[in-house]
């Protein structure tokens, strides 16, 4: 599913930009910045009433996704869009577990059911994962493994191809500045042996693994290359054409 030789660039636009003339501008920047280079998967998550503007221009260089599902898989939810909604418009991927959605109430079980349904839709799940803080003594790392381990809970090894995973420390979002890149590559380290544990090394070395979390222009070379990540899961900079 994911080209691990390809760089992947996730934007994240969060609930913005204001106006759907602001969307298409956007759009046109990222694809006319995508056209002069190579190597690299650009997926964009606008929020769901922009997402036509990009489904009907939706190309190999530009991807869609989701920045949510949910949970129920189909029935009188009021509000919700289910796995098999977005397949049929036109998203190839969906951001999971995100950590502004886990603040508001979404659990690690929560986010495994809403894997599986979008794996029974071949949409690739993009999960993130990602501690609040950082202790002296390594607690955040077995807050990160079990968070993997319980979010990852319906992806069998068969299917374990099809996902991304999104290290997000949280502390880092939103703010001046990303994670060091050591650390950045320490933790993908990390996560890679948890999914080494759960699928076994060849598989685990072929889940893409993103880092995400105050990514802009200036940070974001050094972090794919010292950090040793597969690709980036960009938030604020993602509406920000120029960078
Ligand atoms: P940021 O957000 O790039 O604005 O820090 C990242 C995210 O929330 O995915």
């Amino acid at each position: 599913m994911a080209n691990k030789n390809k760089v992947i660039i996730v934007g994240n636009w969060k609930m913005g930009p204001e106006t759907v003339l602001e969307a298409k501008r956007i759009i046109s920047s990222t694809k006319r910045f995508i056209s002069k280079i190579s190597g690299v998967k650009v997926i964009v998550s606008p929020p769901f009433v922009y997402s036509n503007i990009l489904s009907h221009s939706a190309n190999k260089e530009v991807l869609l996704g989701a920045q949510d599902v949910s949970v129920f898989k189909d029935g009188s939810h009021t509000g919700e869009i289910s796995a098999n909604m977005l397949k049929k418009n036109g998203f190839s991927f969906c951001i999971v577990g995100h950590s502004e959605r886990r603040a508001n109430g979404e659990t690690d079980e929560m986010v495994s059911d809403k894997v599986s349904l979008l794996l029974e839709e071949k949409i690739c799940p993009i999960i993130c994962i990602g501690e609040s803080s950082r202790d002296e003594l390594g607690g955040y790392l077995e807050f990160i493994r079990d968070q993997i381990k319980n979010s990852l809970a319906g992806v069998s090894k068969k299917n374990a191809l099809e996902i991304i995973i999104a290290y997000e420390p949280i502390w880092a979002i939103g703010a001046k500045e990303p994670m060091k890149t050591s650390d950045i590559h320490e933790t993908s380290l990390f996560i890679k042996k948890v999914l080494s544990d759960l699928y076994g090394n060849e598989i685990a070395f072929s889940i893409p693994i993103l880092y995400g979390g105050t990514v802009n222009m200036r940070n974001a070379k050094e972090i794919v290359r010292d950090g040793e990540v597969n690709g980036l899961l960009v938030g604020r900079e993602s509406i920000n054409p120029p960078s």
